[in-house]
């Protein structure tokens, strides 16, 4: 394994640890992202659903950094018939991005993703993406919570392939059948949500991470257990686990402390044992948006 530091980056130049942005008010955005690019982030992960961008491009905006010197994601929220949320087409994919930019501050992203594959207009939706990246407006293009199927569909209907899949990985969670899949087409895994299997993860009021807490109460044990013996904390042992497993990791927090913690994880290894150990956790369950009573991977609808 090719030794990490802070500066690794993977295969489209993402620096490994990157700070995300969901659940927070656009004001907490601009807080915690200012606070992140202090600690050292340079990978800031957006979303248009997350309804805060104003406030990461203001952070963005004061902070010192010059462009080259920071990488940035956003995703396209792409509408949902059964929630009522109008899909979007092909021009108004090209309309999003470009608001997005205003909002931001920026005049173009490295990474936009589409969020999730919950139109049927998904196959339109990517095809406006290879536009907006021939147009410069993003420099990669890829998708999140995308199976093997729907990944498949892009590369069946001809059109380049993601360059990424943003998925949630963490030990109760490794997906092998999608990630191995990935792996042979050259598609960069970027981990969400690798903090799932705490305790206390999401227990602000309001942030759902009481659904589903019985089935982490197994995986618990043991994760106690490892980070005891290499005294570390769970979260550090979590993320650093991310990082050996050669995913790129997001994590967040309104807290500077443990911003800061979150990126401190080149100073200790977890060994080939310990990580077989965590890897024995996986039930293949995902957490993320359990609250929302869905699993995004198995939301797509019929084209
Ligand atoms: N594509 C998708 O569908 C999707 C889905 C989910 C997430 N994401 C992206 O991935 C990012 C990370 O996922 P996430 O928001 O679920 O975050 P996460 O980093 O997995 O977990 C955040 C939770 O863990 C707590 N926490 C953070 N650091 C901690 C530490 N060192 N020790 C103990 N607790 C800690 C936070 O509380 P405090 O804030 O109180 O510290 C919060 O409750 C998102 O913000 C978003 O950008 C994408």
């Amino acid at each position: 394994m090719k030794a990490l530091t802070k500066d690794s980056r993977n295969e489209i130049d993402m620096p490994l640890v990157g700070f995300g942005t969901y659940q927070l008010s656009p004001e907490e955005a601009e807080s915690s992202v200012t606070e992140a690019l202090k600690a050292g982030y340079r990978h800031i992960d957006s979303a248009e659903g997350y309804n805060n961008e104003e406030g990461t491009g203001r952070a963005l905006k004061a902070s010192s950094l010059s462009r080259d010197d920071f990488f940035i994601t956003t995703k396209l929220f792409p509408g949902n018939k059964q929630w009522g949320a109008p899909e979007k087409t092909y021009e108004q994919t090209i309309e999003t991005l470009k608001k997005q930019l205003i909002d931001l501050q920026l005049d173009h992203v490295d990474l936009y993703l589409i969020h999730a594959p919950l139109a049927e207009l998904r196959l339109e939706q990517w095809k406006a993406l290879v536009e907006l990246k021939k147009l410069g407006l993003t420099k990669h293009i890829g998708v999140s919570n995308y199976d093997e199927t729907r990944i498949n569909e892009i590369l069946n209907a001809g059109w380049p392939k993601p360059e990424v899949n943003q998925i949630e990985f963490h030990p109760i969670n490794t997906q092998p059948n999608l990630t191995k899949f990935m792996n042979e087409n050259s598609i960069a895994p970027i981990a969400y949500s690798s903090l799932a299997p705490l305790a206390n993860w999401r227990m602000a009021e309001g942030q759902g991470g009481e659904v589903l807490a019985e089935k982490k109460q197994n995986a618990q044990v043991v994760i106690t257990e490892v980070a005891n013996e290499l005294a570390v904390s769970e979260a550090k042992l979590l993320l650093r686990w991310g990082l050996q497993r050669g995913y790129s990791i997001l994590t967040r927090s309104t807290k500077p402390k443990r911003i800061q913690e979150n990126i401190d994880l080149f100073d200790f290894e977890i060994s080939e044992h310990y990580m077989d150990r965590l890897n024995q956790l996986n039930q293949d369950q995902p957490f993320a948006w359990a609250a929302n009573g869905l699993n995004p991977m198995e939301a797509a609808p019929e084209l």
